[in-house]
């Protein structure tokens, strides 16, 4: 039982995976829509339309609410507010965004607000976190954000997963800019990425707002082992600093984990671009809350064998690959032959998230925490009724949120649960197959929504908990 009197409940989008719209009322294109018009790896697959939530909003947000949610999380397009590298407004995507938060008023809905979702601008450049410049880019956009909409928006977030968004970018390949491999540029830019973090919230604090700041965690991104032996919990230790501890602890406590360093250098990278001022700017500004998205564990054992690397399954029809992170002399992927397995052969692991929470409240000063993402990924079909029973999807959902109610009573600070997502939308190189709403979007039929069976079980869920 989650009581539901503190608590938000709602969903989550991002604006690269719904909004379509890519070129209308003078936006800018970013490096997704750059990456899907090279034809890299996509299958000529885009977000150009996606499920059109920039025309649909407003019934999606009706939806949304009449489904019992109290609160909406999505990303603003930074290339919808400046289209090119001049700093110069573009008035109709801030109109955009403030009719999406009129209707979220209109509803009753809180915005969680994500200013940054993968989607750098073009100009920026998909190697745009390579380059310092960037995180003084990143900061005026969030300033002028924090400017135009102020307490409207009563939870902002700065970045969407900074540690799984440079992973897929850096070390598979998968996400512009393609480096396979690149382990110097990919502490680079993870640390550029935390600077940025902590520029835009000094930003954030000058204009004493009443709304929070916080920053996403991919919690996919923790570690498990399978045997208790001192290797193994080395392994461990080892995998959640890299993973996401980096993350966290700049975020959280203002400094980045104390062998972090040491342990980079041993790896052979050259950290120069360290800077003494960066890590005081991020000593004096932490997060209020922190997001995490929880979909499963990453399970680690100690080294074995082979290059430091990741592998993620975007293709569940020609590849059963074993996804995880090796990293070179400290540990590898291990399988969990027990486990349930979704069709991208990525594990069902509920008690992940329970897992993820204890260690913010013991280890993180039982910061705020909003689950921002989860949700189940599947094939699905409309029935001949027109209905969607997506049934699996369901039980999905309870086993996870039963783990959240019990860490929630074990004193963790969960302020609110994000299903992953609103409605269908564009999944990062998998396309459209792969289908996580609770409302289906028919994309045949003029992006037509239907809710399925799980929007009116999590109306039903919200209901009982709010009475409780
Ligand atoms: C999260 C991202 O990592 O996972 C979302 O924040 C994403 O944007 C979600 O869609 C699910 O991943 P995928 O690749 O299955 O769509």
């Amino acid at each position: 039982m989650i009581n539901g009197d503190q608590m938000l409940w709602g969903s989550a989008t991002a604006a690269y995976q719904c909004e379509g719209a890519w070129q209308e009322d003078g936006k800018g294109t970013s490096i997704w829509d750059d990456f899907v018009h090279s034809n890299k790896n996509t299958k000529g697959i885009t977000a150009d339309v996606a499920c059109d939530f920039y025309h649909h909003f407003e019934e999606d947000i009706r939806m949304l609410a009449e489904g019992g949610q109290n609160t909406f999380r999505f990303s603003i397009s930074w290339s919808r507010i400046f289209p090119h590298d001049d700093g110069i407004v573009n008035e109709a995507g801030v109109q955009f965004y403030n009719q999406v938060l009129d209707i979220c008023e209109k509803y009753k809905v809180l915005p969680n607000v994500t200013l940054l979702h993968y989607d750098l601008p073009s100009y920026i450049g998909a190697d745009g976190w390579e380059k310092r410049e960037t995180i003084d880019k990143f900061a005026a956009y969030c300033k002028r954000c924090f400017e135009i909409f102020g307490d409207r928006i009563p939870y902002y977030a700065t970045i969407n997963e900074p540690n799984h968004n440079s992973y897929c970018s850096y070390l598979v390949g998968n996400y512009p800019p393609n480096h396979v491999g690149d382990v110097q540029n990919l502490v680079k830019v993870c640390y550029h990425n935390m600077v940025a973090n902590a520029k835009a919230i000094q930003e954030f604090r000058k204009l004493k707002l009443k709304a929070k700041i916080g920053i996403v965690n991919s919690g996919a991104s923790r570690a498990d082992i399978l045997k208790d032996t001192p290797e193994y919990r080395e392994a461990k230790r080892y995998a959640n600093m890299l993973f996401h501890g980096w993350l966290i602890g700049a975020a959280v406590l203002g400094k980045f984990p104390d062998d972090l360093g040491d342990t980079l250098r041993n790896l052979g990278v050259d950290l120069s671009f360290v800077k003494q001022e960066d890590l005081d700017l991020i000593r004096e500004n932490t997060v209020d809350w922190i997001g995490d998205n929880i979909y499963a564990r990453k399970v680690v054992k100690p080294y074995e064998f082979g290059e430091t690397q990741m592998v993620v399954n975007n293709d569940p029809h020609h590849s059963q690959a074993l996804e995880g992170v090796t990293v070179k002399g400290l540990f590898q992927p291990d399988i969990d032959p027990t486990t349930r397995k979704n069709p991208w052969g990525r594990e069902i692991y509920p008690k992940c998230g329970y897992d993820a929470l204890i260690r913010l409240r013991d280890e993180y000063n039982n910061i705020p925490v909003f689950i921002t993402e989860n949700g189940h990924g599947m094939f699905e079909t409309v029935d001949e009724k027109g209905e969607i029973n997506d049934q699996e999807r369901i039980e999905f959902l309870e086993e996870y949120l039963d783990y959240f109610a019990k860490a929630k009573e074990e004193g963790c600070n969960l302020q609110g649960y994000y299903i992953w997502s609103t409605m269908d939308l564009y999944s990062w190189i998998n396309g459209y197959e792969k289908r996580y709403g609770l409302v289906h979007v028919d994309y045949e039929n003029n992006c037509k929504r239907i809710p399925k069976k799980s929007y009116y079980w999590y109306r039903d869920y919200i209901e009982f908990q709010k009475n409780q």
